[in-house]
């Protein structure tokens, strides 16, 4: 009996011997087609394929004495394709999801250096202007926000100031070299808000709407003055509108926000865009009349709050609105002021100060 060795190029060594009924080319030949079809099959398909079938049929017919040699080349190609398995398993790599965020478990040291977000906390004006959207929503005020940037007609023409009126002077502001104007109130507004909800009228629905927007002012600089500041603006224009609904809803507004019935008072003034126009006072909530050591009144017992009135014709008639039909009234108060008032604040720069142990006061954990 000659044996052949016959190395494969996978390194296994098949036998043949010259005087088997079987040929080493069937062996060889099922590797061959396994190995076609190894790309389109999955390894427990190939290992019962109709190769290993013929191979099998071949062992059980196979004279007795070429069997175990028959049956270990049989094995041998059945251990290789196996390993085919293992090989794809080593080479197929782990999809990573480049966008997931990391595991709530992921020890602070493997994560991105961040600050831990209770350490910071809303600023108190935006918690506050919150709160005073929040109040004048409910009473079924439509809300929209100011503008940073406007122009001359929206800062004092739609408004009954016309160039050269002399209350100009009373809103001095900044100014770019094209004429545009960081708005010294909030008012810049007004004439935007009647065209936008005039529509309103139409169906005998009210125009409604609060403003709260950042201002800015050409300012002496003190406790009581910044330059940049906030206002909170409010329209209201409908049918038969008087003085009364505006101190009335000053009056609910205030109620709601210092949690306490506050009284008020309304003294004649001027503003162009208003007539009559008033200075809104109330009675501080921090002290008794009696008190003259109060922080925040200073003993006087009425603090000077906002500018309000009835919305001026020219400035209805600019909005679109008819005025002998239909009136309204508007104010603008002072956020800060507010704020001040509220939490026993002394100096308005400590705001933009940017002052942790001024901000921590009003929040985060710090
Ligand atoms: N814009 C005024 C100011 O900044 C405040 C004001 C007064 C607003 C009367 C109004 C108003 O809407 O009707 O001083």
């Amino acid at each position: 009996m000659f044996w052949y060795f016959v190395a494969q190029s996978t390194g296994i060594l098949l036998y043949y011997s010259s005087d088997m009924d079987y040929t080493i080319d069937d062996v060889i030949k099922a590797r061959e087609a396994l190995l076609s079809e190894k790309s389109s099959k999955e390894v427990k398909e190939l290992l019962r394929s109709p190769q290993f079938g013929a191979l099998f049929a071949l062992l059980k017919t196979a004279p007795a004495e070429q069997k175990s040699q028959l049956g270990k080349e049989v094995n041998a190609l059945r251990a290789e394709v196996e390993s085919w398995a293992e090989a794809e398993a080593e080479e197929a790599v782990e999809p990573i999801d480049v966008t997931a965020p990391w595991a709530p478990n992921t020890p602070t040291e493997k994560r991105p250096r961040l600050l831990d977000s209770s350490l910071g906390s809303q600023h108190v004006l935006t918690r506050e202007l919150e709160k005073i959207s929040e109040i004048f929503q409910r009473m079924g005020f439509a809300i929209e926000e100011s503008r940073q940037i406007d122009d001359d007609y929206h800062m004092f023409e739609s408004l009954n100031f016309p160039e050269g009126h002399p209350a100009r002077d009373d809103w001095d502001t900044f100014m770019t070299d094209d004429g545009l104007i960081a708005p010294a109130h909030t008012s810049t507004m007004q004439n935007r808000m009647l065209k936008k909800y005039r529509a309103n009228l139409e169906t005998n629905e009210p125009i409604a709407v609060v403003v709260p927007g950042r201002t800015f002012r050409n300012e002496d600089l003190d406790a009581r003055h910044e330059h940049t500041f906030h206002q909170v603006e409010g329209v209201y224009v409908g049918e038969h509108i008087e003085v009364g609904h505006l101190v009335g809803t000053m009056k609910t507004f205030l109620g709601d926000y210092f949690g306490k019935e506050v009284d008020v008072k309304i003294t004649p003034f001027y503003f162009p865009f208003t007539e009559p126009s008033f200075e809104f006072s109330l009675t501080c909530p921090f002290c008794e009349p009696e008190q003259s050591d109060c922080a925040v009144c200073s003993g006087e017992h009425w603090i000077e709050l906002m500018g309000m009135g009835m919305i001026h014709p020219n400035v209805l008639r600019e909005g679109g609105i008819n005025p002998e039909i239909h009136t309204g009234f508007a104010w603008g108060f002072g956020v800060e002021r507010l704020v001040m008032m509220k939490n026993n604040i002394e100096d308005i720069r400590h705001f933009n100060s940017g002052k942790l142990e001024f901000l921590r006061q009003f929040g985060g954990t710090r």
